[in-house]
């Protein structure tokens, strides 16, 4: 079947995300893609060209509902070097997908949604079909117990990302794969 090449890029300030993508490059793999993970704070993800990858992930926390600033100055870096078309038209055989880690204390899920839609916005304005948002709790760092991580709208939250959590974006990205190779085998 066809090979797939994935690059997931990430920002990680407490670990969270990036166990996260290193769960989805392991389910990438085991649906025989050919996966590079990269921090975009790693100097070498900037001079990475995108467009030559079928399929790119981004992970990054919720920070105050939106993406950290390095992942936010990542993506308008990357927009800015491969250039917005007018229409932002889909690129043959161009994929994404976005993960976000966030913790939910105050609104749960809708913490998060905001990061995961400037992610996916950043993928669609670089042309690709995004595949993919894929939200996964994690706790605060610091004080573990601190009462976000214990009595927050997500309850007890302090062991997350947990080996659950993790395999499910396993699961999901192997699935993928697997579907992507398809695709491109059909073409
Ligand atoms: C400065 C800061 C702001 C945060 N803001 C939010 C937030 O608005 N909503 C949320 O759900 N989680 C929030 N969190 C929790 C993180 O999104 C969560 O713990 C995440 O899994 C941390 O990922 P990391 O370990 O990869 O850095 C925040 C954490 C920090 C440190």
């Amino acid at each position: 079947m066809a090979a797939l090449d994935s690059l997931i890029l990430y920002w990680s300030a407490g670990g969270n995300t990036r166990r996260v993508a290193e769960a989805a490059a392991e389910g990438l793999t085991a649906g025989g893609a050919q996966v590079a993970l990269l921090s975009v704070t790693d100097g070498a993800a900037e001079q990475l060209d995108l467009s030559i990858y079928p399929l790119l992930g981004l992970a990054c926390p919720s920070y105050h509902f939106g993406p950290p600033a390095p992942m936010r100055r990542f993506v308008e870096q990357a927009l800015r070097r491969q250039g917005v078309q007018p229409t932002a038209p889909t690129q043959p055989l161009r994929w994404g997908i976005a993960m976000v880690t966030y913790a939910g204390p105050h609104t749960g899920l809708r913490e998060a949604t905001p990061a995961g839609d400037f992610l996916a916005q950043g993928l669609q304005h670089l042309g690709r079909q995004v595949r993919g948002e894929w939200y996964t709790v994690g706790a605060f760092h610091g004080d573990l117990d601190q009462p976000n991580n214990r009595i927050g709208l997500l309850g007890d939250i302090r062991h997350r990302p947990n080996e659950h959590d993790l395999g499910v974006i396993r699961s999901n990205a192997l699935g993928l794969a697997t579907a992507l190779r398809w695709e491109l085998e059909a073409r």
